[in-house]
């Protein structure tokens, strides 16, 4: 096994409301597809932080992105809205689906 393999991702517990769903999300993953693995659909197009379809509000926890400027303003990300599919999980979190 290589060194890579051998590192064990740290894996978080992620809750989306307003219905209180739990899943696993690992260090790792987008948070997107963290939910898409356990079942759980958010709405998404892009999939890359452009088309902000997917944008919720991170209601507890902190994540992380690794693209230089995912799709929102300063003031919407100090507002606590993210990009689930460019977003990992850099501890337990709460996200909210935004009422569309
Ligand atoms: S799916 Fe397009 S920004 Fe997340």
């Amino acid at each position: 096994m290589s060194p890579v393999e051998n590192k064990s991702i740290e894996v978080f517990a992620a809750r989306l409301e307003p219905a209180g769903t739990r899943f696993d999300a690992p260090a790792d993953v987008p948070l997107l597809q963290a939910a898409l693995r356990a079942g759980i659909e958010l709405p998404s197009s892009c999939r890359n932080g452009t088309c902000r379809t997917c944008m919720c509000r991170l209601l507890e926890g902190r994540i992380a992105y690794r693209i230089e400027w995912p799709g929102l303003s300063l003031e919407e990300k100090q507002e606590g809205l993210i990009l689930p599919c460019v977003a990992y999980p850099a501890s337990s979190v709460v996200i909210e689906l935004l009422r569309r």
